[in-house]
This record gives C-alpha cells, structure tokens and sequence, in this order.
C-alpha cells in the first residue's frame, strides 16, 4: 500500500538485501520502479487482501511488459500448477500465493475457520470495506453482509476499521458463531475443498505444471 521512501529503498540495498513490492495496477508499479524496487509483485483482482480492480491476466502481461527489466512475480488467484504455467506463459519471472496455504496444515486458522473456506465458493470471496476500511477481498458473512447493506453506517476509514472490528470478531469466534467470521480470502477459496500440506500444494503444482506444459508442446509436434 505505497511505496517506501527512497532512502529506506535505498538502505535496505546497502545492507546487500533486495526489495520487493506488491502492485495492483501499472500506476503502482512505475511509484515502486522510481523508488528502485528489486521486484514486482503484480496482484491481480482476484487475490485475497487488498486489491485493485484489474485482473491478473490482464494485469500481469501489463506489468511485464512495461516494467521490464524488473522481475515480475504473478500473484492472484494462483492455486494450482495450470494456473502457475499461464503465469509464466504471461511473461511472469515467477508466482506468489497466498490464499491457497489458508487451508494448510501449517495455517494457523483454527478447524472450524478453515472447514468455513472450504465450504464457500469463488463467489463468497468479496471486495468490501467491512474488514479494514480499504477495499479488501475477504469471505462473506453476517458480519461483512451488515457493513455492506447498511445505507446509513459506512466502514470507517483504514487502519481505523480494522480496530473496530477487533472486538466483535474475537467475540464470534470465543462463542463459535462462525457465520460472522471473516478473513482475507481470494477467489482461488472455490478450488480449496479440505486441509492438505503445503508440500502437497508445492508437489501437486509441480506435477500439473509439468503435465501442462507437456500439452502444451504436444500441440507444438506435427
Ligand atoms: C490472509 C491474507 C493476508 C494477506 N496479507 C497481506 C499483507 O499483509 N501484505 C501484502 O502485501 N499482501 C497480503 N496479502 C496478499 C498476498 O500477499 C498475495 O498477494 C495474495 O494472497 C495473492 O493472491 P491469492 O490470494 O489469490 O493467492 C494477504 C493475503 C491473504 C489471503
């Protein structure tokens, strides 16, 4: 959310360590490329957090090409190895995920949180205010639902939102009434059915990614 100021840009760099920055639109990026980032991170609407409106497969093309010769890592709605090759098919020097761990072992959202995104749809995962005060896509509930219809009490602004919420979302939890319960989640939420590990997401993403591109050059032959 912003780009860092030059000179800590610049003091990261002189202790031999790179920056990275996630965008959401070319806007962004040309603010990232003027402060000397290292790399990209060009996230595409889709993704869970905070997002821009452009999507990931006209974002990350956008970003590559103008960016060059920045390295572009493609994020947003990135879950499995096809969607990993289309990344790099875009020109993307690489791909960042983020929702698709939530359902991890290793997550440390609790049974029933996870057992919420698994049972939720692409459609659930939506862009409001009612988390943070910025647009954000998280998962629909009773709690976001009440923000986002109610005409006359908008969401405070960011960062002071968040701490609003902070009460009455511990308290759903403390009493388990996870229909009012939310998190940061992408629309990736659709293809995340029960709890794996995440060697099983690296090892099944290699597996299809090798499988994809196979196909791919397989159309290439004759
Ligand atoms: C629970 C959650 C928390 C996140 N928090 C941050 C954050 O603090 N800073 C940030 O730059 N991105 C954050 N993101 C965005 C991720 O870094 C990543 O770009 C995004 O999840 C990629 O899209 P995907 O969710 O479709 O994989 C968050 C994403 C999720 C799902």
């Amino acid at each position: 959310m912003g780009a860092a100021p030059k000179r800590i840009v610049d003091l990261v760099h002189e202790h031999g360590l790179k920056v990275g920055a996630l965008v959401g639109n070319l806007d962004h990026a040309i603010k990232q490329k003027e402060v000397g980032v290292d790399v990209l991170i060009a996230q595409g609407a889709e993704a869970g957090g905070h997002v821009g409106r452009v999507g990931s497969m006209v974002l990350w093309p956008q970003l590559v090409d103008a960016m060059a010769p920045i390295p572009v890592l493609a994020a947003g709605g990135v879950g499995r190895g096809r969607q990993f090759v289309a990344a790099m098919a875009l020109g993307a020097a690489g791909a960042w995920c983020g929702s698709v761990w939530l359902g991890t072992r290793e997550s440390d959202l609790t049974p029933n949180m996870k057992e919420r995104l698994f049972e939720s749809k692409s459609e659930d995962a939506v862009v409001s205010k009612a988390l943070t005060g910025k647009n954000c896509r998280i998962l629909r509930s009773n709690y976001t639902e009440a923000w986002d219809k109610n005409e006359e009490v908008k969401p405070l602004t960011f960062p002071l939102q968040s701490i609003l919420g902070g009460v009455p979302l511990r308290r759903a939890e403390r009493v388990r009434r996870f229909d009012y319960w939310t998190y940061a989640v992408g629309q990736i939420v659709g293809d995340m059915k029960q709890e794996t590990t995440v060697r099983q997401i690296f090892a099944e993403m290699l597996g299809e990614y090798v499988e994809a591109v196979e196909n791919l050059n397989s159309m290439l032959e004759d």
